[in-house]
């Protein structure tokens, strides 16, 4: 088979065989089928699609492509969550330890960032020490002892994924239901779990703008979990703004902590609390969202969850001492005020441009090399719905590089303002 060949059959709109997929993803993996060549067959899947067939076929090399992690001789309930990818989404690392906390299991594989959202691997790289690859039977011993632990893909498990995720990244072939769903769901299906959320985002920071397009990407996840045996719930979450108040990774980490300790962004806490009661209904724990908002306050409030988020840390190589002492991240050398122009209410903070301007101060990669800048980000001081004077602060940008002037500009633009006072809308739009 002919690589050229097959990128020019899915590029003039043809359906690809079992045997072609499983072709071009292991060459590809064996080094015979180039970065180049893999990005325009990526392209042609984003331009042309792939039917259900292809999807599944697609998914199954991904796992195929490592090892699958199976939890033997114990009783307990291994359900993850995912997200699609967002702006400022930090749930995964709050969520984890309240769910262990409660009693489900959480085998968590996760990505670095994708485009210009940020990675959950990338914020928890950004705690000195931590440590992502892991071996398997180190992660499983782990996910045993404390309730959870979190991976990246790697050699050992879905690499077709790891190489494939991090062309993506780069190259604008992000946005496509197939890819997503074979990159979801293999690292899903792979870690052994029982049972998914997932969390849909939709939006302008979001891969999926329409809730047309994300009703199909549902009906893909959920269908391919159907598959494999895996139950899917997903929750459609508004990703027009940022989540929470920091976007950047080692700032996302101290949201984070604030977070289990009690100190909650409103919007973060819709979103944690409603995946969360999904986790725990899947897992028989709890019958409905009344009781799963009581069991989460609770297991904030008595201190165990961040507890056990410290104990993660460690366990993973990272400093768990963070979690009382901040300045042990390091600082950015520079940081400057945005300041508002008008006054009014904020109507609006177009989220992807907040994600693509943290790029530009290093919080995310350009490039398949790029190192993160872990302490460039921004900390929101006004979100929408809040009423902004003139000179009043909107955020605070924290930055390395010589871009920050430029940057800021790039924030104060994506804050849209209106004269009216602005409803308040529930982040969740809805569920599959
Ligand atoms: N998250 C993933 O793991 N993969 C995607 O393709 C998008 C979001």
């Amino acid at each position: 088979m002919n690589p050229t060949e097959l990128i020019i059959k899915k590029r003039d709109g043809k359906k690809l065989s079992k045997v072609e997929i499983h072709f071009f993803l292991t060459e590809y993996l064996r080094g015979n089928i180039s970065d180049y060549q893999m990005s325009a067959m990526l392209m042609a899947i984003i331009l042309i699609g792939m039917d259900f067939d292809e999807t599944y076929w697609l998914t199954q090399e991904y796992i195929e492509s490592g090892k699958v992690i199976k939890f033997e001789n114990t009783n307990s309930r291994f359900i993850d969550k995912h997200s699609t990818g967002g702006v400022g989404d930090k749930v995964s690392i709050v969520l984890a330890p309240i769910a262990a906390e409660c009693g489900i299991s959480v085998p968590m594989i996760s990505g670095k960032g994708l485009g210009h959202t940020g990675g959950t691997l990338d914020k928890l790289e950004s705690i000195p020490g931590f440590q992502t690859q892991i071996s398997l039977n180190r992660f499983k011993e782990l996910v045993l002892q404390n309730g959870f632990a979190v991976i990246s893909q790697s050699e050992e498990i879905v690499p077709a994924d790891r190489r494939i995720y991090a062309l993506r990244d780069v190259t604008g072939t992000v946005e496509s239901i197939p890819l997503m769903t074979a990159s979801i769901m293999s690292k899903k299906i792979a870690s052994g779990i029982d049972g998914l959320i997932i969390d849909l985002k939709v939006g302008n920071g979001a891969f999926i703008r329409d809730m047309d397009t994300a009703k199909k990407l549902a009906e893909s996840l959920s269908k391919i979990g159907a598959k494999f045996d895996k139950k899917v719930k997903i929750l459609f979450t508004n990703m027009d703004s940022p989540l929470g108040t920091c976007v950047g990774n080692s700032l996302e980490i101290i949201e984070c902590i604030e977070f289990l300790k009690g100190n909650y962004d409103e919007d973060l806490k819709e979103v944690t609390f409603a995946l969360l009661a999904e986790m725990l209904i899947m897992a028989g724990i709890i019958e409905n969202n009344n009781q799963a908002e009581k069991m989460i306050i609770q297991t904030i409030k008595s201190g165990k969850a961040l507890q056990r988020f410290a104990k993660f840390v460690e366990l993973q190589g990272g400093n768990p001492d963070i979690v009382n002492n901040y300045s042990i991240f390091g600082e950015a050398k520079y940081s400057l005020s945005i300041i508002a122009e008008t006054e009014g209410y904020v109507k609006d903070i177009n989220s992807r441009e907040i994600g693509w301007a943290m790029i530009d101060v290093g919080a995310g990669r350009k490039v398949l090399t790029d190192k993160i800048d872990y302490t460039s980000g921004l900390k929101l001081s006004k979100k929408v719905g809040d009423y902004v004077k003139k000179d009043e602060v909107l955020g605070k940008l924290f930055y390395n590089n010589g871009k920050g002037e430029m940057v800021a500009e790039r924030i104060k633009k994506s804050y849209l303002f209106c004269t009216e006072q602005i409803q308040e809308k529930s982040k969740i739009l809805g569920r599959y």
